[in-house]
């Protein structure tokens, strides 16, 4: 059986990159992990999840499609499932941004050592992109994917010195990603447009009620200069 990939999982196999190892972790299905190995991107992976029952849907996955000699389960919390430099490229997808950087904290030695950590949160960007910052990770790429009827951010980063925000990015404004700013992705813009309308929607909620919440406003403020910027 081949796996085929939605649009989301095929651009973080592609961010990850051809490696020996890769490590997917919080594998859940073990979707990525079999198709990295039938694709040819990596000659073994370890699929981490804390979940047992979740790892045996991705045993069940690897056997069907034959490649269980090359797909590694290990049940673990976060990157306790690696040891310092075992895998090149590091995945976390699907999880939340302040699991995601909780995990990096906690698996510091494993995530400085590895050439590639691509993540794919789902909720809180902006509290994942102000750890990697301010912890010194470099990102290095970022993708918006349009998948399903929802819009998902990747971001590839590595240990290292992070790169000044662009100019003109509002202060403290990481929901939204700088670097995919710099490369034109042509889906910050609508992304942004939507951001900003529910912004507006629940500033118009909250005024009703007679109050307007500063950091609503704030944000409103970051969006508007990014949608600019943008426009410009
Ligand atoms: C929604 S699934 C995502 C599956 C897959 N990565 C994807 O993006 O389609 C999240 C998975 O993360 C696992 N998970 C949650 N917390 C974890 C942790 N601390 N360490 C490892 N895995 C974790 C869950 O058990 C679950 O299988």
């Amino acid at each position: 059986m081949h796996v085929h990939l939605r649009p989301r999982l095929a651009r973080a196999a592609d961010m990850l990159g051809p490696c020996a190892v890769i490590a997917d972790i919080g594998s859940d299905h073990g979707r990525l992990a079999v198709a990295l190995l039938q694709q040819g991107r990596a000659e073994r992976v370890i699929a981490g999840d804390i979940s047992a029952a979740s790892l045996e849907k991705a045993r069940s996955l690897a056997t069907l499609c034959g490649v269980e000699d090359r797909v590694d389960l290990r049940v673990a919390d976060g990157l306790a499932a690696l040891a310092p430099g075992e895998a090149e490229a590091i995945l976390l997808a699907g999880m939340g941004g302040l699991l995601m950087a909780r995990i990096l904290s906690e698996g510091e030695a494993v995530a400085r050592t590895a050439k590639r950590i691509v993540l794919q949160p789902q909720g809180n960007a902006a509290e994942l992109r102000t750890f990697l910052y301010e912890s010194g990770y470099a990102i290095e790429e970022e993708a918006i994917i349009f998948d399903n009827g929802r819009y998902y951010q990747l971001i590839r980063a590595v240990n290292g010195q992070p790169h000044p925000l662009p100019r003109g990015w509002p202060e403290g404004y990481l929901e939204l990603g700088p670097v995919a700013y710099e490369d034109r992705d042509p889906l910050l813009l609508p992304l942004a447009q939507k951001y900003r309308a529910g912004h507006q929607k629940r500033l118009r909620r909250a005024q009703r009620d007679g109050y307007a919440p500063a950091l609503l406003l704030r944000a409103l403020a970051a969006l508007d200069t990014i949608i600019a910027l943008l426009e410009e």
